[in-house]
């Protein structure tokens, strides 16, 4: 075959693809019946082609059935529940550990913790990593893993009083607050940002998200 039409031919099933068909294989999907139903802009990787979600909106199943949303810096986020409407995700720190971008805003990352909380610089200790990964008041930010030998950012999450939290030594760097856009009851709330994307104007409508 001639190279030209060959590469005619490829565009074409390219625009194809991008024009909106293929939705088929991005329906409403759930790890479990009762577990939160899984839509664009997200989508359940390995079951769900890659143009489903956005980039950093992939859900995957635990052996459990449960829905994790793998954020970034490899930290993990159990969701309980997702509200397409308000843009909001509740769920529960995997292993005590939650991405820094959480609470530093940064124009780029698309998730954002909702509500007030004190953020705690504190010297390594296995005491606080434990206690953080069992009851959750205490959540400390990546990065999580290996010696890095510097000071550990902590976020308080949930209704604990600091009181009974391991929080010697720990100098608090500040209160973090939520955009006030974003006001919600419950704890553990995340708030998502669609990422700007020009090129997705067709998902989005074919998804009716706006
Ligand atoms: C997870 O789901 C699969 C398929 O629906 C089921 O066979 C399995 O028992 C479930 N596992 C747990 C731990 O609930
Ligand atoms: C914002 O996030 C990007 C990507 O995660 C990172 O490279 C950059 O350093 C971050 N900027 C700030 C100010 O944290």
């Amino acid at each position: 075959m001639n190279f030209l039409w060959l590469l005619a031919v490829v565009v074409v099933i390219g625009i194809g693809v991008n024009g909106g068909v293929g939705h088929e294989d991005c329906r409403e999907t759930r790890c479990r019946p009762d577990g939160p139903a899984i839509r664009f802009p997200f989508r359940l990787k390995g079951r769900q082609p890659i143009h489903c979600g956005f980039r950093g909106f992939d859900l995957s199943c635990t052996e459990y059935n449960e829905t994790m949303l793998e954020m970034a810096s490899s930290t993990k986020l159990l969701v309980d529940d997702i509200n397409y409407r308000s843009h909001a995700i509740r769920g529960r720190a995997y292993d005590g550990c939650l991405p820094r971008e959480l609470f530093y805003r940064n124009g780029s990352y698309p998730f954002q913790f909702i509500g007030r909380t004190p953020l705690f610089s504190c010297p390594p200790s296995t005491v606080r990593d434990k206690y953080g990964c069992g009851y959750g008041c205490l959540v400390r930010l990546n990065p999580c893993h290996g010696n890095n030998s510097g000071n550990h950012i902590y976020a308080v999450i949930g209704y604990c009083s600091i009181d009974y939290l391991p929080l010697m030594s720990c100098i608090k760097l500040h209160d973090y607050t939520s955009d006030p856009a974003y006001i919600y009851d419950e704890i553990g709330i995340l708030h998502w940002s669609i990422p700007s994307c020009e090129h997705c104007k067709g998902i989005l409508h074919s998804n009716s998200l706006v």
